[in-house]
């Protein structure tokens, strides 16, 4: 079977812009767990948090990954930043996929969402809460296949770099 081709990484470094780029480029469909989760339960991420708590938000991710994993024709999944704190999502990952990390800079990622109004775990002071969640998750994402640092790089490019390495190194791609 293919492995499907994964995008994880923090909120902010890029997984459903690259995603959609890499799912162009290889014919894929792309599929985002966030998406997936708002569609299924017709409810935004933010307000199930509110509404629902973290805990029942991680459930739901838990099983959107499980069902996304499980499909026949590849696909192109990006996740929700938080989704490497479960150690079952992580073995789902790596059997089922092939596992890139997006990474950027505190700073650039400061940057990138300071004016963010739709992360639940970013509201209040946007910078003390990326730099708290970073310190948290520094090496959270360190298990992936490939690690690409987006700080200072397009998204266009970012996404060539991506396929022309999974084509080099997935020797059933066809
Ligand atoms: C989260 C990241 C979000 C979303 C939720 C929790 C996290 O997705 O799943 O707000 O724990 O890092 P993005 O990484 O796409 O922002």
């Amino acid at each position: 079977m293919q492995r499907h081709i994964v995008l994880i990484g923090f909120m902010g470094t890029g997984k459903s812009t690259v995603g959609k780029l890499i799912a162009e480029r290889l014919q894929w469909e792309t599929v985002d767990t966030d998406d997936y989760v708002e569609g299924r339960y017709g409810m935004r991420i933010a307000d199930m948090f509110r509404v629902r708590g973290e805990r029942y938000f991680r459930e739901r991710e838990h099983e959107a990954l499980m069902q996304l994993m499980q499909r026949e024709r590849p696909l192109v999944v990006t996740t929700g930043g938080g989704i490497v704190l479960r150690a079952d999502n992580v073995a789902q990952m790596m059997d089922n996929g092939w596992v890139v990390a997006l990474t950027a800079t505190r700073d650039v990622l400061v940057q990138r969402l300071k004016n963010d109004t739709t992360r639940p775990l970013l509201a209040g002071d946007v910078e003390a809460k990326v730099t708290a969640i970073w310190g948290e998750r520094r090496t959270a994402y360190d298990f992936a296949h490939l690690k690409v640092d987006t700080s200072h790089r397009s998204p266009e490019a970012i996404a060539a770099h991506i396929v022309t390495t999974f084509k080099a190194s997935c020797a059933d791609f066809e």
